[in-house]
């Protein structure tokens, strides 16, 4: 097959590419500025992520995936097409590219992907299993009987899945990640302390010293703010203990989500599932205490996994690096043309 072979990762937080032979090349938030006159955006990725909360009316900002679709379609290909050139340089061929979805996509949203994808510059094009992915991007993913389970906690969405043979025998897909957290904090403090505070700060916050279960150890951060009273800039400190009650009430509702989902699973498969552990992966799983957390509360061990934030694409260029593989799954790579026959 000619041209490069390239895969993505379109998360709600961050784009992440592959490109064969060289590894994981682009890691950018998936945001885009606009110029609000012309339409057109100025910036993407860090660029435009640093403008998030900080610009003025004659820029927009918009996040070009949410819950694990896209929401944003003229300016989602814009940002894969300035990141697929910058990857693929002036090849003659088209690149081929491997993307992973949300096992729950529907047709019309896998036909979006594609569009975006193609238009793009894409050549060819093969939708895989996003959970799947990460399940080979975690190691889990074995070619033995028997089921491992990941989970993937995302920005947006969580992703499991039981894989068994390599291939994917139970999966789902809850809409809440660790961006809930991020409202959660900037809530409570709107709410209870009258101070706003824009994505950057609460991200922050999260992740400096929140944790899953209460700290023994109180940690703090100084960060600063505007009073909702005044409207003056405010620099305050906030402590592990402060935010512990509403990361808490977050992590039960991901936690009672994940229980409705591990209930639907045949017990034989849940078994081997249990007796291996579950691996988490995604950026949620870096909250702090977050395996240990879910360990007591889902009564199967839980473990993290290094670099789990890269595990999808990690494993989405496994995948792509292996034919067998992919047959084996049904994963075909196809045309723009062949698009419309293939997904009705
Ligand atoms: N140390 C940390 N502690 C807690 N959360 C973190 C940490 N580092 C990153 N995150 C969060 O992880 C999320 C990003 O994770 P990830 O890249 O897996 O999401 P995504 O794949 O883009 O989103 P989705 O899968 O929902 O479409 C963000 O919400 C980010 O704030
Ligand atoms: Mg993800």
């Amino acid at each position: 097959m000619k041209g490069m072979k390239i895969g993505i990762d379109f998360g709600s937080s961050s784009l992440k590419i592959f490109a064969e032979g060289k590894g994981i090349v682009v890691d950018e938030p998936s945001v885009v500025a606009i110029d609000n006159e012309t339409g057109n955006p100025i910036a993407f990725g860090q660029a435009a992520d640093k403008v998030y909360g900080r610009c003025s009316d004659s820029i927009g900002i918009t996040k070009v995936i949410r819950d694990g679709i896209v929401s944003d379609f003229v300016m989602a290909e814009r940002m894969l097409r300035y990141y697929l050139q910058h990857v693929c340089g002036n090849r003659i061929y088209k690149p081929n590219v491997v993307i992973g979805l949300s096992s729950n996509t529907s047709n019309l949203e896998k036909k979006t992907f594609l569009d975006v994808v193609t238009l793009a510059g894409a050549g060819r094009v093969c939708l895989v299993d996003g959970i799947l992915a990460s399940a080979f991007g975690c190691d889990v993913a074995t070619d033995k009987i028997g089921g491992r389970m990941v989970i993937d906690i995302g920005h947006n969405i969580t992703e499991y899945a039981i894989v068994s043979m390599g291939g994917v025998v139970a999966s789902g897909v809850i809409k809440r990640g660790s961006y809930e957290i991020d409202k959660a904090i900037s809530n409570h403090l709107k709410q209870n302390r009258d101070i706003l505070i824009g994505p950057h700060t609460a991200r922050e916050i999260k992740n400096k010293i929140t944790s899953a279960n209460l700290r023994e150890c109180e940690s703090a951060l100084f960060v600063s703010g505007k009073s909702n009273l005044d409207e003056m800039p405010i620099s305050f400190e906030i402590t592990s203990t402060e935010v512990y009650p509403y990361v808490d009430e977050q992590i039960n509702f991901l936690v009672q989500d994940i229980k409705d989902e591990i209930s639907r699973i045949p017990p034989e498969l849940l078994a081997d599932a249990a007796d291996h552990g579950i691996k988490l992966c995604g950026g949620g799983s870096l909250i702090f205490d977050i395996a240990e957390r879910l360990s007591n509360q889902l009564g199967i061990r839980c473990e993290g996994v290094s670099e789990p934030i890269q595990a999808k694409i990690r494993g989405i260029g496994k995948l792509m690096l292996n034919n067998d593989l992919l047959e084996n799954n049904g994963y075909h790579f196809i045309f723009k043309d062949e698009i419309k026959n293939k997904i009705q």
